[in-house]
């Protein structure tokens, strides 16, 4: 089988496949509040992203996630799972902010995934609907039950910590992991976007901080294991909870790069951090139903993937494109 190895050897093993730009929150660190939405016609079909994911599984890879915006709020999604699922991947994720999940775990787990990230910043109602302008704590608690219930294990939180707004809450969010049973990571913020809420270099916390409150209260044990992701894990003594750190600032993670994107208009995004990319949409409206030549666009494209992203702290935009178009 063809697979997918770049200019420096990585081989590509994840991809993460953006099915939609809309969210119903609007998080202080990946949108502005005044977000504009793509026309229908300039974003994937259903079928075309399940062509995407078929073409990518046919190459090798063995993780795929979904990702938005928030995926929960495009139609069919449920519909889009079962095919993905179908294909018989190692690991099928999804990236969500978690309030669709009461309504959607179920069916989400019954076609196939197999795992769940939620987004978490705060355990603060009045401080979650700051930092998410719109999101309802509540719903999002009841919707992380609703994925225990329906079979989900291993459910990861992710938290971006902000200096003065969340990193006061380090220890609750880790507390209210241990309790529910669930992993964690923390996040570093990114500089994608000019979000104009907040100053960047002002709240930025690396990720040895927010361990060192953590450590403060519980000792971290290293662990060597990996979700194929970016995030370095953590054990505590007396817990199940695995404690994961996304350090793009601090803790270069490029050299193990094993993933690219497909954004939510077709675009093969080779790393988060760059503009280097292939319109895969082209050639799926140029040859509909082409599985040869979907696979040959990505195949070319390998040798485009960079070395690394250039992110710095010092609060210049340095990717103009938000996260909502590729999930992150
Ligand atoms: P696991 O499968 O559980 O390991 O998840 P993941 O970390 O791969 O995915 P998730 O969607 O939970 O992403 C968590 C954070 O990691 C987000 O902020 C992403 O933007 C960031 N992230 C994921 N991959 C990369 C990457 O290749 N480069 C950078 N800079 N950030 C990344
Ligand atoms: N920096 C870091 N993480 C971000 N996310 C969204 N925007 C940013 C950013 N600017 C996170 C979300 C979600 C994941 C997909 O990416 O919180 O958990
Ligand atoms: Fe890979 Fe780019 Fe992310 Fe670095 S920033 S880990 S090269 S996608």
């Amino acid at each position: 089988m063809t697979t997918l190895i770049d200019d420096f050897n990585r081989r590509v093993r994840y991809v993460r496949i953006s099915v939609t730009d809309r969210c119903d929150f609007r998080c202080v660190y990946c949108m502005s509040e005044e977000m504009t939405f793509l026309p229908r016609a300039q974003i994937l079909t259903l079928e075309e992203l399940s062509m995407v994911a078929r073409a990518f599984v046919e190459l090798g890879v063995e993780k795929v996630r979904l990702t938005g915006g928030e995926p929960l709020v495009r139609r069919g999604i449920e519909q889009l799972v079962d095919e993905i699922g179908s294909l018989g991947l190692a690991d099928f994720a999804m990236t969500t902010n978690g309030a669709g999940l009461v309504k959607h775990a179920k069916a989400l787990r019954d076609g196939g995934l197999k795992r769940l990230n939620i987004s978490l910043d705060s355990l603060d109602a009045e401080k979650f609907r700051q930092l998410t302008r719109t999101g309802d704590l509540h719903k999002v608690i009841d919707g992380i039950r609703a994925a225990r219930d329906a079979g989900f294990e291993r459910i990861k939180l992710n938290a971006v910590v902000l200096k003065g707004r969340n990193d006061d809450e380090v220890v609750d969010l880790v507390e209210f992991a241990r309790r529910e049973a669930l992993d964690i990571s923390f996040i570093e913020e990114m500089p994608l976007g000019d979000v104009s809420d907040h100053s960047r270099a002002e709240t930025f916390c690396s990720s040895d901080e927010v361990q060192e409150l953590i450590e403060a209260r519980y000792p971290l044990l290293p662990t060597t294991e990996s979700t194929l992701g970016p995030s370095r894990y953590f054990r505590m003594a007396d817990s199940d909870s695995r404690i994961g750190f996304i350090s793009p600032h601090s803790h270069n993670f490029c050299s193990t790069c094993n993933r690219v994107r497909v954004t939510v208009e077709g675009r093969l995004l080779l790393c988060l951090g760059n503009e280097h990319s292939v319109d895969l949409r082209a050639v799926l409206r140029r040859h509909p139903g082409d599985m040869d030549a979907l696979k040959t666009a990505i195949i070319d494209a390998m040798p485009l993937k960079p070395e690394r992203h250039h992110f710095t702290t010092d609060g210049d935009v340095q990717v103009v494109r938000f996260m909502n178009m590729t999930g992150g």
